[in-house]
This record gives structure tokens, sequence and C-alpha cells, in this order.
């Protein structure tokens, strides 16, 4: 871990790109690093990527992207959170949290009144300490060769607006999940 001065707030900012290079940057080379590999799914790209640098190395990132769901009746769009992601070395300071803050601040502008992501079960109190939500309803989402399945991580939302509220029913994504 470099040598972060405790004087020093970890900033994150907009990143001009993020590509694998960037990723094993953060996470090393290594096999399933997001340990989803199991699930057998095929994921969507981000379109907006946030970091967190410190000493011209990247430490942490997160990607937004826009994507359109239903939720019982309702047709709406959410913005995907995924690719979250901090190095090893630098775990358990926080930096998850300032990224995804960077993240949804961003996010907040888009339109979507919620955020959504798929994470391991195992994340799911990490993610409700930073204010997320686990869905129980069954969610589907699409895969190559226009199959339909369902997700098998867990579903989680969180409020963009103050008066958002998360409808009631069963949800469907109309994209590859990301
Ligand atoms: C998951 C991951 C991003 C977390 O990064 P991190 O920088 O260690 O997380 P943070 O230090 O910001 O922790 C976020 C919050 O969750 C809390 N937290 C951490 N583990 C927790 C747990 N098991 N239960 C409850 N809260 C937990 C932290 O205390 C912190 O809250 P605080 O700021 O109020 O103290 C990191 O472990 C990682 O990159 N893992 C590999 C890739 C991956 O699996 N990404 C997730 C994809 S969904």
């Amino acid at each position: 871990m470099p040598e972060i001065p405790s004087s020093t707030a970890p900033v994150a900012m907009r990143l001009p790109r993020y590509t694998k290079t960037e990723q094993d940057e953060i996470l090393g080379g290594g096999a399933d690093p997001f340990g989803v590999d199991a699930a057998g799914l095929t994921w969507l790209p981000k379109t907006e990527h946030f970091g967190v640098t410190y000493d011209d190395r990247l430490l942490a990132h997160a990607g937004l992207l826009r994507l359109p769901i239903a939720v019982g009746a309702a047709t709406t769009e959410v913005v995907g959170v995924g690719g979250v992601a901090v190095a090893s070395d630098a775990r358990g300071r926080g930096l998850a949290r300032v990224v995804l803050a960077a993240a949804l601040d961003h996010a907040r502008t888009m339109g979507p009144r919620h955020a959504l992501l798929f994470c391991r079960p195992p994340l799911v109190p990490l993610y409700e300490r930073l204010g997320w939500h686990p869905l129980d309803e069954e969610v589907l989402v699409e895969q190559p060769g226009d199959r339909v399945v369902a997700m098998p991580l867990r579903t989680m939302v969180t409020p963009l607006h103050d008066d958002a509220i998360w409808p009631s029913g069963p949800v469907r994504l109309f994209s590859l999940p990301m």
C-alpha cells in the first residue's frame, strides 16, 4: 500500500478512460478478480468511470451506465453501478465509500431515480453500510442468444433523490447486466 498520510483525504475524480489496463492496475491481472465467474454471465461495460488515484497509482474504481428496466408494471431506467474495485493493499480504508460517493453524485445528474448493482452475497452488509438495500424479488436479466435468466447474484438499489421510492414487484432488466 502506498503510504497515504492520514492528513490526506482520498479524492475521487472522473476518469477519462477505464480499460482492462486500468482494471489490472487496481486488481492485478489474476483470474476472476470479482469472484463472479461461476455465475457464467456476460456483462456490459460501463460508460462513465470514477476513480481514486494516489501517487500516480489508480487505487479504486466505480463505473456507471444508464439501463432500461421494468419493476412490476412500471417501465423506467436505473443507473447501473458496476466494476466497483479497490486495490487489495488499499482496502478497509474507505476508498469504496469515496469512489461510490463520487459516482453517485454524478448518477444524480443522469435522470433515473435509483441506482442498482449486483454483488456476491457476502458484500451485502458492506453495501448496506453505504446506504444500499437488497431486493428480495426475482431479477431477470438478458444474456446473449436472446436468453433471459434469473440473476444469481444479489441485487441492491439505492435512491438517487430524496423522494425516490423503489416500486414493488419483480424486476426485469432489458439489457445484459452491468
Ligand atoms: C468490495 C471492495 C470494493 C470494498 O472496498 P473497500 O475500500 O475495502 O471498502 P471500504 O473501506 O470503503 O468500506 C466500505 C464500508 O463498508 C464497511 N464494511 C466493510 N466490510 C463490511 C462488512 N463485512 N460488513 C459491514 N460493513 C462492512 C466499512 O467499514 C465501510 O464503512 P465505513 O466507511 O462506515 O467504515 C473491495 O474489497 C474489492 O475491490 N473487492 C474485490 C472486487 C469486488 O468484489 N468488488 C465488488 C463488486 S460488487
